[in-house]
This record gives structure tokens, sequence and C-alpha cells, in this order.
């Protein structure tokens, strides 16, 4: 969480740094802030709220310079207000922070009584006093050095120094940064989707590595001071299509052009003249494979217990699903024969990188599941299968979830081939029906005037739940994510089977209930828990792909989704989902790309 950006030019760079905070808003948007060097001192401005103040306060008092830094918050430590929002001054130093530093405390004390007076209850000031302290007896190098080897936690950083008014410095552990080169100018930036306009030549900082970025040159430092060369990679066109085209807003965008996405996603790894998955040298021979861990956060998880499913339906492995920030504190036994799996859109989730991390350390064979390939996890992973979405810009994913669920499934495929779980004929219509999820997503978004109907009816409710059983019980979770991240109305997805055990007490008159019930092996005993539902006045919409007519007159409303083989509907019944959360939201005028308190990439623990 927050963004920060930096650059040294050979022009002023308030007005890029401005429109790079943009991009990066979906990282944080409670704060923003801007430090330039100018006349040879430091103007540091900044203010609450959203990166469009900054730029209106810019505009009555415009900030010159060719070189500085910027960043957009996301609070940790002290409410977000301005005098919290970064940059974080002194007289000679100018400091943006992503991330964590857990020894602030400490730190704090000990400066205060070397003399060093705070003004905001943030961790990152502890830089600005360290930075400055440092100078007074240190070479620039050294400085920096010095500061970063007292800091404990994780952080990327951008700071600029009166005394050394033609460079800009960075840093990384553990927070992403990336460097991009420019014509007499370079920056840094939390991510290369924030520097695709000004640059598609990129790379990356390593964790503990520093870099010094001059306008003609970048210098790169790892964490023992020694110069160090790094890979630059360029950025295709189709890495920087990222804007909203003619929708309202990302969310709506990234939903609708989910046929398109899963199809590039399904020829990525489909060789359709031999109707075969294009998946190989795994880094465990699938055969040998003794148990499967897949760990996520968020909607990446929920992709990750949809997939505990079918690797039970389609293969003998024992398989689990964990949540990241549960996994990396867990005693887990870890097997080398155990292939674990990490799926994260961004890359750069703190704790699905901290999992990866704990597995790489003692010598686990690991899978990273992403959509952004130069990202943490997939630099640390020994086997990436990109999801090939496109950039996701709303703070909601939507897109990548369903781009975790293919390739989970095209993974889940092939091992059982390969493991000869699964007989030839099976498999070959299933890649064949696999092969129609695009067309049959098409027809589902094509209906999205239906759900703009219902959605008045959860506007007012004070709570909801989401049900389901088998496949359409992570989709249940899914979809209660949705809602109540974008609308914040409390909403519960549960296996429906449970609803008697406890949360049928929460079924009173009027309760708005999703019910997924497809028609699978499930759908009678789906159907006798929703009448359970209904009999205590909840007002049920079902989504189904079952055409008969009966208990039609019980239902509020149901939502039809094209018929397909039952272990694939999970991808329509996500459709309906999604655009009830997007107008539930839209009805209650919430920030539909930003909702509150979030951030889309959530790099602190
Ligand atoms: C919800 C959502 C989050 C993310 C979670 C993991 O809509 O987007 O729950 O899924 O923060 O993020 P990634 O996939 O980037 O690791």
């Amino acid at each position: 969480m927050c963004g920060i950006v930096g650059i040294v030019s050979n022009k002023s760079v308030s007005a890029s740094i401005i429109r790079a905070l943009k991009k990066l808003e979906y990282r944080g948007y409670d704060s923003a802030g801007i430090s330039t060097i100018t006349n040879g001192e430091i103007n540091e401005q900044k203010c609450s709220g959203r990166v469009d103040n900054l730029e209106k306060i810019l505009f009555q008092n415009p900030s010159s310079g060719d070189l500085g830094i910027g960043h957009v918050r996301w609070a940790t430590h002290g409410i977000p207000n301005q005098v919290n929002a970064h940059p974080h001054s002194s007289e000679v130093v100018s400091v943006v922070h992503n991330g964590i530093i857990e020894n602030s405390d400490k730190l704090r004390k000990e400066y205060e009584q070397k003399g060093y007076s705070f003004k905001s209850q943030t961790d990152t000031e502890v830089i600005t006093a360290m930075l400055t302290d440092f100078l007074k007896k240190e070479d620039l190098i050294n400085c920096i050095h010095k500061t970063l080897e007292k800091l404990e936690g994780s952080f990327a950083l951008g700071v600029i120094f009166k005394n050394f008014n033609n460079l800009v410095v960075g840093a990384r552990r553990g927070s992403p940064l990336a460097v991009g080169f420019g014509h007499d100018e370079n920056f840094i930036g939390s991510d290369s989707y924030a520097l695709k306009s000004m640059t598609n030549k990129i790379s990356y900082l390593d964790d503990g590595d520093f870099c010094i970025l001059y306008k003609e040159k970048v210098e790169f430092y790892n964490s023992d001071k020694k110069k160090i060369n790094k890979e630059i990679f360029e950025l295709s066109s189709e890495d920087n299509i990222a804007d909203k085209g003619d929708y309202k807003d990302f969310m709506s965008k990234e939903i609708n052009e989910q046929s398109t996405t899963t199809k590039k996603c399904i020829n990525e790894y489909l060789d359709k003249s031999r109707n075969e998955i294009n998946i190989f040298n795994l880094p465990i021979n699938p055969k040998k494979i003794k148990k499967i861990r897949l760990i996520a956060c968020g909607t990446a998880y929920h992709s990750c217990l949809m997939a505990k499913y079918w690797i039970e339906e389609f293969t003998s492995i024992d398989v689990e699903s964990d949540i990241a920030s549960e996994f990396r504190y867990r005693k887990v036994k870890l097997d080398p024969s155990d292939l674990y799996i990490f799926v994260s859109q961004s890359g750069e989730t703190a704790d699905t990188y901290a999992a990866l991390k704990k597995c790489k350390e003692n010598k686990i064979k690991t899978c990273g599941i992403v959509n952004v390939v130069e990202s943490s996890i997939a630099r640390l992973s020994d086997f990436v299968l990109p999801i090939h979405a496109g950039p996701e810009i709303g703070v909601a994913s939507t897109k990548a979830f369903i781009g975790q669920m293919i390739v989970l499934y095209l993974l889940t495929l092939k091992i059982s081939k390969e493991r000869g779980d699964i007989n030839l004929d099976e498999y070959a219509k299933l890649v064949l029906d696999l092969r129609k999820i695009p067309s049959l997503i098409e027809e589902t978004l094509s209906k999205q005037k239906d759900i703009q109907v219902i959605a008045r009816d959860f506007i007012n409710a004070k709570g909801t739940m989401y049900l389901g059983r088998g496949y359409s019980y992570p989709i249940a979770m899914e979809g209660a994510l949705k809602l109540k991240e974008l609308s914040y109305i409390h909403a519960e997805g549960y296996a429906a089977g449970e609803m008697k055990h406890g949360p049928l007490a929460l079924i009173e008159d009027g309760i708005p209930v999703v019910v997924l019930a497809p028609k699978d092996r499930f759908f009678e005993k789906t159907i006798s828990n929703m009448q359970e539902v209904i009999a205590r006045g909840g007002k049920v919409l079902m989504i189904t792909d079952d055409t008969s007519e009966t208990m039609s007159e019980n239902i509020r409303f149901k939502f039809q989704i094209p018929k397909t083989n039952s272990t694939i509907n999970s991808f329509l019944l996500t459709i309906p989902l999604q655009f009830l959360a997007y107008h539930v939201a839209l009805l209650k005028n919430c920030d539909i790309d930003k909702p509150r308190n979030l951030a889309k990439s959530v790099t602190v623990e």
C-alpha cells in the first residue's frame, strides 16, 4: 500500500509526478504529497484526500524543480491528515515511504534523545531524522547504507537531498520498487504502470538494494554497498493498455472484458490442434507430487478454494488451501515432495510474498500464479504461470479472479493427465468444454440489466448471505466479499448446508439472500436449503442454469446462466455476483474503483 514516485530530469518534474501519482492512487488514496528541490531548498507540499486536491494546491502554488518525489498514502501509523501525509522532510532531506518500519518507536526515542523532534505520528519520520543525522558525518552512500541497516520491517523509499541537488535515491526491502530509464531523465515508482507514460525500459530493485538516479545514469547498489548491474526489461505495448475507454469506471471495464481476457489466457495455454494444455516442466514431476498447497489472500484465496475442489475431483493428490497471513506464521511441515502454489494478482502482496519466501528458505519448490509477471512473487517463484488478464486497476478484483481460476483449472487438468488420474477421453472433452468458456461468459455478461433491477433490494439491507454447495461455495464467498468491499453492506458467504448450524438465526423477513444453485449433484440439497430461507422470510436471488419453472413463485428473482458442464459453471456464477456488487455500490453512490479503507496492492502485513 502507498505509492511512491521519484524523478530526476532536465525539466520541471511536478506535472509528471502528479501524473504518476494518479496512476498509483489504486495503492492508497487518503492523502498525497510532493517534494522538489526549488531554488536550492526542499519544497514540500501535501494534503489529505486525493491527488486532485494536491494538484489544486500546486496549481495555486506551482512547484518548480527538476527533481522530486511524490506519494499517495494508505494510512498505517497515524490518521490520514495533512501532517501525516508524506513526504516527511527536514532542512536537508525529504522522504517518501511505502511499508512499515517495525522498530520506529525505538528509533523515535533514540533520535528524540539526540535532539530531533517529530511533527507527525508516522513511522516514516524516523527515516528523515536518521538520514539527517548520518549526513552530518557520512558520505551519501554510507548515510543511506547505515540508515537502511538500522531499519526493521518492510519498505520502499524515495529520498531527495538539499545538498545533492542532482539525484534521487530509491531503496527497497519487502515493498516493490521499479526503476525507469528515460532520455536525460530517470524514474522510480512503486510499479511500472506508474512510469509507463514516461518510459518502457524498466528494472526492479531486489530486497536490500538501493539506487541513485541521476538524469544521465542510474547506479545500483546491493545491501553490502557493492555496485551491481541490473537487467533492463522492455515493457510490451500491451502492458501499457490501462485506460477506462468508454466505461464509467475501471471495474465495469474489467468485468465486461472478461470474455476477452479468458480467451487470451486460454489461447496462451492451449494447443488447439492437439487439444493439449501447454504447461510443461513443473518444478516437481506431477507423478511425484504428494500434496498441493495453495496459498493466497482475499479474492486470490477464493480462487485457491475453488482449485481445491477441482484438484480433489480430478487428481488423487491431497490438497490444502491456506490464507497467506496465517500460513506464514504456522508451524507447517514443509515437505519437498509437496507443490506449493502462490496466487496473487499484483504479485506484491506482503503476506503471500512472505509465505513464498518461507518456502524458498526451506528449499521447497514453488509455483507463482500472477497477473503482473515482473512482480516480486513472479521473480521469486521457481515456476510462473501468468494469468494474462492485463492491468487490473479497480481495487475490487474481477477479471483477475476469473483468470486465476482459468489457470488453476488448466493446471489441475494437466496434472491429472500427467499422473494418469483422468482418462484421456474425459480429458479431451473437458479441454473442449474449457474452450467454450469465453463465449459463455460473453452470453452471461449480456444479461447485466437483469441484475440492475434486483440490486435495489440490497441497498437498504442491514446484511445479506450468499449460499452455495460444492463448487458454488467458494464463489458464494467471493460474491460476499465483492459486495462488502464495494457497497459496505455486511455479507457472508456460507456453505448452504451449514445454515441450520447457526446462521439461519439471521434470516428474518425481507433479508436478501443470494443462492447459487446450478443443476449439479447438489441441486436438490441446495433447493432444500433455499426453501428453509424462504420459509423464514428471506428474499432469494437464485442464480442457476436450471430452466424449469418449479419454485419460481417463491423466489424474488431468478438469474439464468447458460448451461455448461458442472465443473466450470463457477466461471459463469461469478459474473452476476460481480454485477450485483457493482450495481448496489453504484446505487449507494460508493466510489467503485476506490472503496473506502482499501488499496489495490497490499504491501504491508
Ligand atoms: C478483493 C481483492 C483483494 C485481493 C487481495 C490479494 O477484491 O482484490 O482481496 O484479492 O488483496 O491481492 P493479490 O491478488 O494482488 O495478492
